[in-house]
């Protein structure tokens, strides 16, 4: 028999991921802040509840997607609040190492589990299930929860301590914030002196520079096209994180100083639910 599945946070992300559950048959309890976002999955035949505690006292196994350290704070006290023994909160939100920590050190010693399992990918990997995992904590609760983790990606890194699941995902998310500062000056440049960005990306294609991100990012930017797969206030909420992380391990992070100021000026300017692309509109 399939458990109880709770979904929290019904973002950019969390609703894919959570409409792949309802698909698969899983009972599914939702909740999200703005209530709207219910819908559609209750239209699919999940449950809306009222606050995450209801859903937490429903399942055996809550996910939650939710924007940054202080929302994950105040969503999983609630859950903890309620949640049954031997549960399991699976929480998939970019959040910092520090947080993952504690959290797994709460549940712990209330007989619950608590797993960081932040991902890699956007949209369209939620909505096809082929996200890619870095899952951290401990090998009972994961057992349990791979047959759920393996709905919504297609390939699971594991880390037996809860923050380095957590550190894996913000030095990905390291690469997306200096490549995307690469590929936005680059094409600046090259429209503003007229030798064409379309002619840049064509080069690229053909060398060893090349990257699936950098086609991808580039043929919208040259549409501008910004509409949000990732809102670029994310990307300098993570722009963050991994600098305080890195710092705590003794690490400059000079590319990140820049693009740090970058995005605070891109935020200042009203681009922060714009697509983080949209960087390239201060630049230009
Ligand atoms: N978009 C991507 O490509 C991507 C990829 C990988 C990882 N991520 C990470 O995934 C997480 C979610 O991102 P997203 O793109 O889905 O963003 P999003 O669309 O802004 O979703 C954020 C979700 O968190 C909820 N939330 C925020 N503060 C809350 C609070 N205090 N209490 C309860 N719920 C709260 C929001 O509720 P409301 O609807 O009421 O605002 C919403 O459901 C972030 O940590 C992000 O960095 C995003």
């Amino acid at each position: 028999m399939k458990p109880t599945v709770g979904f929290i946070g019904l973002g950019l992300m969390g609703a894919p991921m959570a409409m792949r559950l309802v698909d698969a048959g899983y009972p599914l309890h939702v909740f999200n802040r703005t209530k709207e976002k219910c819908a559609p999955l209750v239209h699919k035949g999940a449950y809306a509840a009222s606050a995450p505690a209801e859903v937490a006292e429903k399942s055996d196994i809550v996910i939650t997607m939710v924007t940054n350290d202080d929302a994950l704070r105040s969503v999983s006290s609630q859950i903890q609040s309620i949640a049954r023994s031997g549960s399991i909160h699976i929480d998939c939100s970019t959040v910092s190492p520090v947080l993952t920590t504690a959290l797994e050190k709460e549940y712990s010693q209330t007989g619950r589990f608590f797993l960081h399992s932040p991902v890699l990918g956007s949209i369209p990997q939620a909505t096809d299930g082929t996200l890619m995992l870095f899952v951290g904590g401990s090998d009972d609760a994961y057992a349990t929860a791979d047959p759920v983790l393996t709905m919504l990606g297609q390939k699971i890194w594991r880390f037996p301590k809860v923050e380095h699941a957590s550190i894996m995902k913000l030095i990905m998310n390291s690469f997306i914030t200096g490549m995307i500062g690469t590929l936005s000056q680059a094409l600046a440049f090259a429209q503003n002196a007229g030798v064409g960005g379309e002619t840049v990306l064509d080069v690229l294609n053909s060398s060893a520079l090349n990257s699936a991100m950098y086609q991808t990012k580039g043929k919208s930017i040259l549409e501008k096209n910004f509409s949000p797969r990732f809102f670029l206030e994310n990307l300098l909420k993570d722009t963050n994180l991994f600098r305080e992380a890195a710092r705590s391990y003794s690490v400059d992070t000079p590319v990140t100083e820049s693009m740090k100021s970058v995005l605070e000026k891109a935020v200042s300017q009203g681009l922060g639910k714009e697509d983080y692309s949209a960087i390239i509109k201060i630049l230009q």
